[in-house]
């Protein structure tokens, strides 16, 4: 994508290590790290510096392909993968971003790791280009078939779904940005979505870097705009899907797909093959959610009036917060799953054909 006529990946190669967008400065500045070493990888992911289920996989493909740069034994090889690994638990793409790059490396000799690992680490990122691409294609046309009320469709999404969290394009933004480049009116509700604010901070930055009508609504608000048949779909994206279509996404989806269905209102998942658990059927059961720190939510960070950030406290001192980062969709409310491959139903049959 271009940001003021400059094109941005969220990850890059630079001299020995990657460079990567700072996403905790974002929309306030628009700033650069350099990644050097496997620490600074995982630590990168741990502070949500990199955010976003496909992007956390190319980021730890990176991280490993760093580490074999220092010393590709298999000790620290296997080291790599686990403290890549232990990261952050509920984006299933990170776990197959670390099996494909312990795949490939395995069989290789040692003297040659660090050039496979370097290779493989670009082959997923370039992969990963394409399949966004390829979603949204998919999900554009699917945006062609979906009923509006007046002339400018009306999309609600959830937290960031777009290139930010991923290499280049993004998986439900993706859709948009091709339906909007097709010439084609859209007007997007963006969920603040706390604790973060994902949405307040990414998706209206990246919408409005590529001149997407939208407007930023406080978390609550979906169900009252469907039911009043202002949302003529909701479109968002995945961090884990199981084998029968149960969907985690970032905390609040659920109530969202819950609104949706009461309300008549399509609700489609956008994502990647590798976000697909084949070992997991159940989602609420068997999907391990994310944990955070309290002061996530207790804290907020913005920026003053004369452009420096600051961040305050929001909760009386002492309040126990309780930050829980994903929720699971149930398959039940899910239209379907707009993927590289295609629209597929969000059942075991559905996601059997996806996979096969
Ligand atoms: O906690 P985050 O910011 O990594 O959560 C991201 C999400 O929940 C996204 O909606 C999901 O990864 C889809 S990614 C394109």
């Amino acid at each position: 994508v271009k940001v003021e006529g400059r094109a941005w990946r969220t990850i890059w190669e630079e001299g020995a290590g990657v460079g990567v967008i700072d996403q905790t400065l974002l929309p306030h500045r628009l700033e650069v790290r350099h990644l050097a070493s496997l620490e600074e990888v995982a630590q990168a992911i741990r502070a949500m510096v990199v955010r976003g289920a496909p992007l956390i996989g190319v980021t730890a493909a990176y991280g490993v392909a760093l580490a074999m740069r220092a010393d590709a034994s298999d000790a620290v090889l296997a080291r790599a993968v686990e403290v890549l690994g232990a990261t952050r638990p509920t984006a299933v793409n990170l776990r197959w971003a670390l099996e494909k790059m312990a795949a490939a490396l395995g069989p290789v000799a040692v003297a040659a790791r660090a050039e496979v690992a370097l290779a493989t680490a670009r082959g997923l990122a370039e992969d990963d280009v394409e399949v966004c691409r390829r979603i949204g294609a998919h999900g554009a046309a699917l945006l062609g078939t979906v009923p509006r009320r007046g002339e400018v469709l009306q999309v609600l999404t959830h937290c960031n779904a777009g290139w930010l969290g991923c290499v280049d394009w993004g998986t439900a933004l993706a859709a948009l940005y091709q339906w909007v480049d097709a010439g084609h009116a859209v007007h997007v509700w963006v969920d603040e979505t706390r604790p973060r604010n994902q949405g307040a901070s990414l998706t209206a930055w990246e919408l409005g870097a590529h001149g997407v009508s939208h407007t930023v609504i406080a978390d609550n608000v979906g169900g009252h705009l469907m039911q009043h048949g202002m949302v003529d779909v909701c479109l968002v994206g995945a961090d884990r899907v199981t084998r029968r279509g149960d969907v985690a996404n970032k905390v609040g989806t659920y109530l969202k797909a819950l609104a949706a269905q009461d309300n008549g209102v399509p609700f489609w998942v956008a994502a990647p093959r590798s976000s697909v658990d084949a070992r997991l059927l159940d989602g609420v059961k068997e999907i391990e959610i994310e944990q955070r720190d309290g002061r996530e939510l207790s804290h907020v960070t913005g920026r003053l009036p004369d452009g420096t950030l600051a961040t305050v406290e929001v909760l009386p001192p002492g309040a126990r917060a309780a930050n829980y980062g994903f929720d699971v969709t149930p398959a039940r409310l899910v239209t379907g799953l707009i993927t590289e491959d295609g629209l597929f139903p969000a059942t075991e049959s559905g996601l059997a054909r996806l996979l096969s």
